[in-house]
């Protein structure tokens, strides 16, 4: 298959390159020829490379600054993937799209379904949702991942933050009382690449099974300072030195954020089982391979 991948100097983009570029002919577009802020402008790089299928990671992520500049954040999360869409569905060329866990508002004390009802609490959560909806809207063959708490042991996230932080500082706060399932790029990659080893009419036709909305996260839930407390002890297992001795938990309140987050950010995993057959690992098991691969790096140099 052709494919083209949005984002691949991003977590998601960048695992799902690394896992397809050799089972695929992979399209890459860099930001400066691929630009979401000018969503018209993408159709001359479609036009050009004419895909097979189009995964689209690609996102304005940065959830708090987004409650400052929502234009920005709806044109790149909402405008663009929606000229993307009806490119799509005009060929009948399938898309493969991630939102988030944001889209809820996490007020339920049960996992969210594929199908509850949204209800986002920031600028960030909206414009993925209307990102969701302009898909939707589009009609053509679209898969819709949602996914939650996404970090790898490059690039920029929580696992590197708390690495970091671990060596810096003797004692950590951290949110305790916000619930969900790390999920590493990786896991989702992986998931992914069992998709695109499907023919295309069996790709479509799972995307229709499944109502064109998936769960991928990690099986399993902690808090934001359970997943830390877990970061530091496998640092330490693994000999990397660390100033810190504490990590105590904190309350949401006690932290506030310009942008609200969901209490509750777990993802029902059923329908990812049930209609593609894929068991994702818990989160425990998907951390290890990231801490190996961060603690080599820590043991060289130092993280920023
Ligand atoms: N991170 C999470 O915790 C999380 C949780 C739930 C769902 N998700 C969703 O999962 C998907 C992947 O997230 P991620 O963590 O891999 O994101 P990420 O690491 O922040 O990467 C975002 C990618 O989008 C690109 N991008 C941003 N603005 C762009 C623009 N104007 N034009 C073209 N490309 C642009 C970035 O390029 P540059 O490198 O040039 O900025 C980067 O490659 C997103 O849809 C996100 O909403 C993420």
């Amino acid at each position: 298959m052709r494919i083209l991948i949005t984002g691949t100097t991003g977590q998601v983009g960048g695992a799902l390159l690394a896992i397809l570029w050799d089972k695929h002919e992979v399209i890459a577009p860099p930001r400066p020829t691929f630009d979401f802020s000018a969503p018209q402008s993408l159709g001359y790089t479609l036009n050009k490379f004419a895909p097979d299928l189009i995964i689209n990671p690609a996102a304005y992520t940065a959830v708090d600054r987004a409650e400052e500049e929502p234009e920005l954040a709806f044109k790149i999360n909402r405008d663009a993937p929606r000229f993307i869409a009806h490119w799509a569905a005009a060929r009948n060329v399938p898309l493969i799209h991630f939102s988030t866990d944001y889209v809820f508002n996490g007020k339920c004390d049960q996992p969210s379904l594929e199908n509850s009802p949204a209800d986002p609490l920031s600028v960030y959560g909206r414009s993925k949702l209307a990102g969701e909806d302009a898909i939707r809207e589009a009609a053509g063959p679209h898969l819709i991942v949602r996914t939650s708490w996404v970090y790898a042991a490059r690039g920029s996230n929580f696992l590197r933050t708390i690495a970091r932080l671990a060596r810096e500082r003797k004692e950590l706060r951290i949110v305790a009382d916000q619930v969900g399932a790390p999920t590493s790029a990786r896991v989702i990659a992986n998931a992914i690449e069992q998709l695109t080893a499907m023919e295309p009419c069996d790709l479509c036709h799972s995307f229709t099974k499944a109502e064109g909305v998936v769960n991928i996260v990690t099986a399993g839930e902690t808090s934001w300072h359970g997943f830390a407390a877990s970061i530091v002890e496998g640092l330490q297992s693994r000999n990397v030195a660390l100033a810190v001795k504490l990590v105590l938990p904190l309350r949401t309140e006690d932290y506030p954020t310009k942008a609200k987050r969901p209490l509750n950010s777990r993802l029902d995993l059923t329908r990812v089982q049930e209609v593609f057959g894929i068991t994702p690992p818990t989160w425990q098991e998907a951390l290890e391979p990231e801490l190996d691969e961060l603690a080599s790096e820590m043991q060289t140099t130092n993280i920023k």
